[in-house]
């Protein structure tokens, strides 16, 4: 079998194999989808293109599709998060070899430029002959962070109004970049993205960031195939978001400085569910934390569970580390950044890196940027003082827990993932029924009940079974679900 892919070291495979075998181990819920749908191929004739870090996590999330019957062309999301061995094992594939890879097209590197980024963005939805037969072309996108999806919406958009704008001084570098992108496109097929679009049944969004901007599109009738919203399935949200960063973030920090962290004045910008599991890591590694907060009821869980809250200004000088949250922008300033403490370090787990203002710090006068090693970088002020400061910044203002370090660990993103499964599962066999039109749902509860009921084995977990009596007397089934749609967990 041959196929197009582009990744960084085909050689790498077998240390991605390995790799995977463990996880496999540890993402109970994906396998136990394996064997439940494995022999009903739920999936067969989903041609799914994928666009979500390519960590070894994601490469167990591959091969649950592929093994539920899917077809799938596969890029990151983001220009750091790549593990490159995964990348390899994923195609080569469980029976591929070097020279023979038998997997999936994937196109994803760990540190590829702009440019490349958005390239591989239109790979994954660029499939062999479906220029010709629009029945080859992908029916299914799996996407965090959304970028798939815009690049689908913006290509119809621009092609609707008969050209791409030109790019103007108020758009961002990374804007200009995907202008430059399509309009490479749409000279070549002028109908590539309307053509693409009529064929997708549905899109599966991970992040809260993917997720607020698909609910934009659809308030604003603009939004082109139904979308499943896998970040608010409580068992995604309340459990990534949670405690995947909860072990990514000091992870990042750790791999990246070596940097002792007990006894450091650790700030954490956003008390949302991420911000809550950064709170908590840097307390348990004996930080002092500091929490900033625009939502007074976050702000005062944030008191409620011991921490200080205080405006970013107030505290700029007492920080050690600092880390950003909130999915918002603008956050931490450059004029921010001078008045830090001597070899502060400065990091972003939110999804996009428009929270800490990079432009902004290399556009401070007399700036130097230092590689310490690669996605660690010491910014050096000497601006005329008599001594040098400098603070360092990880993975450039993105992801640190996943440029710095793999990413959540394998256990949590079992439940991520197989909300993923079961959501590609309910748009693709759903499709044409009716039932999901072109809006944002949720999973129903009873199958994010299901998600934590296949993680609670492998945790030696018993559960308490409810009486018919009790069941009754709470007004529930007995096999659930147990909660209303608005309790918050
Ligand atoms: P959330 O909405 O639960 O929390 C964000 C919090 O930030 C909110 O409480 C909000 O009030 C607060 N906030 C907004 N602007 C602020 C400002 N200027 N100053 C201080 N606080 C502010 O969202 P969640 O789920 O915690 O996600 C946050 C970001 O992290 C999103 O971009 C999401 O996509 C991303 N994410 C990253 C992961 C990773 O592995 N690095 C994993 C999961 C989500």
């Amino acid at each position: 079998m041959t196929f197009d892919y582009k990744i960084a070291d085909l050689g790498l495979h077998e240390a991605g194999r390995h790799q995977i075998r463990l996880a496999e181990h540890e993402m109970p819920g994906l396998m136990a989808l394996r064997a439940e749908y494995g022999d009903a191929q739920p999936l067969k004739g989903a041609r799914i293109a994928g666009s979500l870090h390519m960590t070894v996590q994601t490469a167990v999330l591959i091969e649950t599709l592929v093994a539920l019957g899917a077809e799938v062309r596969w890029a990151s999301c983001n220009i750091f998060s790549t593990q490159d061995e995964a990348a390899a094992a994923v195609v080569v594939g469980p029976e591929g070899t070097a020279e023979e890879p038998q997997g999936v097209p994937v196109f994803a590197w760990k540190n590829e430029s702009l440019e490349d980024y958005w390239w591989t963005a239109e790979q994954i939805l660029t499939w062999p002959g479906a220029a010709e037969d629009p029945e080859l072309g992908p029916n299914m996108i799996l996407d965090d962070g959304g970028d798939a999806t815009l690049l689908l919406h913006k290509g119809v958009e621009f092609e609707a109004a008969g050209a791409v704008p030109a790019t103007t001084d108020a758009d961002s570098h990374e804007y200009s970049i995907i202008l430059d992108r399509l309009r490479k496109s749409l000279a070549a097929d002028p109908q590539k993205f309307t053509r693409l679009s009529a064929g997708i049944l549905g899109v599966t969004e991970e992040t809260t960031t993917g997720v607020m901007r698909l609910y934009q599109l659809a308030e604003a009738g603009q939004l082109l195939f139904p979308a499943i919203n896998v970040n608010d399935s409580v068992t995604k949200s309340k459990f990534d978001n949670k405690y995947g960063i909860r072990h990514s973030l000091p992870d990042g920090i750790m791999r990246a400085t070596d940097v002792l962290i007990g006894g450091k004045v650790a700030v954490v910008c956003g008390y949302g569910d991420v911000g809550k599991g950064a709170a908590e890591a840097l307390r348990g590694q004996g930080a002092r934390v500091v929490v900033t907060e625009i939502d007074p009821i976050c702000a005062l869980q944030a008191a409620m569970d011991g921490y200080q809250v205080a405006r970013l200004d107030s505290v700029l000088e007492q920080g050690d580390i600092f880390v950003t949250t909130t999915g918002g922008k603008d956050i931490i300033m450059a004029a921010d950044m001078l008045r830090m403490k001597d070899k502060a370090i400065v990091g972003n787990v939110g999804h996009f890196d428009n929270e800490i203002d990079m432009a902004g710090l290399a556009a401070v006068d007399g700036v130097r940027k230092v590689e310490i090693k690669p996605q660690v970088h010491e910014w050096v002020f000497d601006g005329g003082t008599e001594r040098e400061r400098s603070i360092i910044v990880l993975s450039e203002g993105r992801l640190l827990n996943l440029g710095n370090a793999t990413g959540h660990p394998s256990f949590v993103m079992s439940n991520s993932f197989a909300n993923q499964t079961i959501g590609q599962i309910e748009l693709f066999t759903k499709a044409g029924t009716g039932e999901y039109r072109k809006q944002v749902y949720v999973l129903p509860k009873l199958l994010d009940e299901k998600v934590a009921r296949l993680h609670l084995d492998a945790l030696g977990v018993e559960l308490t079974e409810l009486s018919a009596g009790q069941a009754d007397y709470l007004g529930v089934p007995v096999e659930g679900p147990y909660k209303s749609d608005h309790y918050r967990y």
